[in-house]
């Protein structure tokens, strides 16, 4: 195949691509509830250090690879790796991506279709005036309603794949450029207000203070998921947006402020949604409802705070399109290179994945009782093994193509920061980034096999 001339329009097109990206539902929906179930600070202060110890060295790989193959990733890999006369069958490592990003999207696409759900029942009125103990009701009177649930599901797959069938170096990039600088905006003002509320301050200490006795392989292992879930990297989706890197752009820089703001927007979704916790006495460890009922508990009570609790779903849903936009990339541009044109490309990966998506959008009414492994919900197991463990895996064999196989005169120019900054990458990869990511992942199976 050969390589793809499409480029995002500038630099700053594609820090707004990655952004969008990385900023969804892991910020704002997952990490509170995976600090609420793994104890809060102690949580955060890993998975921090995992965005600078693993995620940037592996986030660079991902994009360094797309940029040097300039073709989608099962072919960039194929191709990369032959160059330097080794098998093709490195392209299986963006084989395993592929799967990763078919399984994470069938419950994103779910999850993002609560948040519809939510914009609607908003707009319609339903929280105005409503008591925190209605607000959860509500939550399980959605969720248990399958048709409801499936409906929205398939209205945000449907306006995924409309984007994706077109390509996704044009389109929404105006839209970037407005939206997710007001959603940080309305996450500010909701930490204003969270500031006011009694749950404040025991907020910033279950958030900030950590247990250091609390620390189990569990918690080590879901740190290092949420890392690489947030930043969406391991499972070549990034690799499939740095295929349209423009030439002239520094790597580094542009990872640098996309994992910035990544991590400030789960630490202001985090403040903003711990203190509705305490102030209310919720419980922290309640799950994937968490966001879903702490939000309209705290707009609810604020001045405005129905007409913000619609902007503020209508935000989100946009910055979980833009993440589904590129789970759905790789997909699509890997089958689309023969006779297969884009748009029937994306109907047909958008087909898969909708049905895939029923088995977590039904889990908590048809299928509540069919639990396949460990008395988990397909819901919970595709929410829980792929980001956890998918993605530091695949995350682990994209660094060590970059690390081990890629052209280190390729490597370089893709790094583009010279070559004394790339053998700075090349060290912090192999002998931090990978061995830390085997550590973690074999401190998680080996208590398992004892
Ligand atoms: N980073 C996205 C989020 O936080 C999810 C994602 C994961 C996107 C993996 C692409 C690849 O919502």
């Amino acid at each position: 195949m050969k390589e793809v001339v499409d480029r995002w329009s500038s630099r700053r097109a594609f820090i707004l691509a990655v952004t969008g990206a990385a900023v969804g539902l892991g910020n704002i929906w997952r990490f509170p509830y995976v600090a609420g179930e793994n104890g809060g600070a102690l949580f955060f202060l890993l998975y921090v250090f995992f965005v600078l110890a693993m995620g940037l060295p592996v986030m660079i790989a991902e994009i360094m690879i797309g940029r040097a193959g300039r073709r989608p990733p099962i072919q960039a890999l194929a191709a990369l790796a032959q160059e330097r006369g080794r098998s093709a069958k490195w392209s299986w490592v963006a084989g395993f991506g592929l799967l990763t990003v078919f399984l994470v999207l069938s419950f994103y696409s779910v999850v993002s279709g609560w948040s519809i759900e939510y914009l609607s029942s908003t707009v319609q009125g339903k929280f105005a005036g409503a008591s925190a103990e209605n607000i959860s009701h509500a939550l399980d009177v959605f969720l248990a309603n399958p048709w409801l649930v499936v409906l929205n599901h398939s209205l945000f797959m449907l306006l995924t794949m409309a984007v994706v069938a077109k390509g996704v170096s044009s389109g929404l990039e105006r839209l970037n450029n407005w939206l997710m600088p007001l959603l940080y905006l309305l996450l500010v003002v909701l930490v204003i207000y969270a500031a006011t509320t009694p749950g404040f301050g025991e907020a910033l200490k279950w958030l900030f203070s950590p247990k250091f006795e609390e620390l189990t392989p569990l918690v080590v292992v879901n740190a290092l998921g949420h890392a690489f879930f947030t930043l969406a990297i391991g499972a070549c989706a990034l690799m499939a947006y740095g295929a349209y890197m423009p030439e002239d752009q520094s790597l580094v820089k542009a990872v640098v402020i996309v994992a910035v703001l990544d991590v400030l927007v789960a630490v202001l979704s985090g403040v903003a949604i711990f203190s509705v916790v305490f102030s209310h006495h919720l419980d922290p460890t309640s799950g994937p409802g968490l966001m879903f009922v702490a939000l309209p508990i705290a707009f609810s009570a604020m001045p405005f705070g129905i007409p913000l609790l619609g902007a503020f779903f209508l935000l989100l849903l946009f910055a979980t399109w833009t993440s589904s936009i590129n789970l759905a990339e790789p997909m699509v541009a890997s089958i689309s290179t023969g006779r297969l044109s884009r748009p029937v490309a994306a109907l047909i990966v958008g087909l898969c994945v909708w049905a895939a998506g029923l088995l977590p959008a039904l889990s908590f009414s048809t299928l509540a009782n069919v639990r396949p492994i460990a008395g988990m919900t397909f819901f919970d197991l595709v929410t829980s093994v792929p980001p956890d463990i998918f993605l530091p895996l695949g995350g682990l064999m994209i660094a060590w193509f970059a690390a081990s196989v890629l052209d280190p005169e390729k490597a370089a120019g893709a790094l583009g920061v010279g070559t004394s900054g790339f053998r700075l990458w090349l060290r912090i990869t192999r002998y931090v980034a990978i061995p830390l990511v085997v550590l973690v992942l074999l401190s998680a199976l080996v208590p398992k096999l004892i």
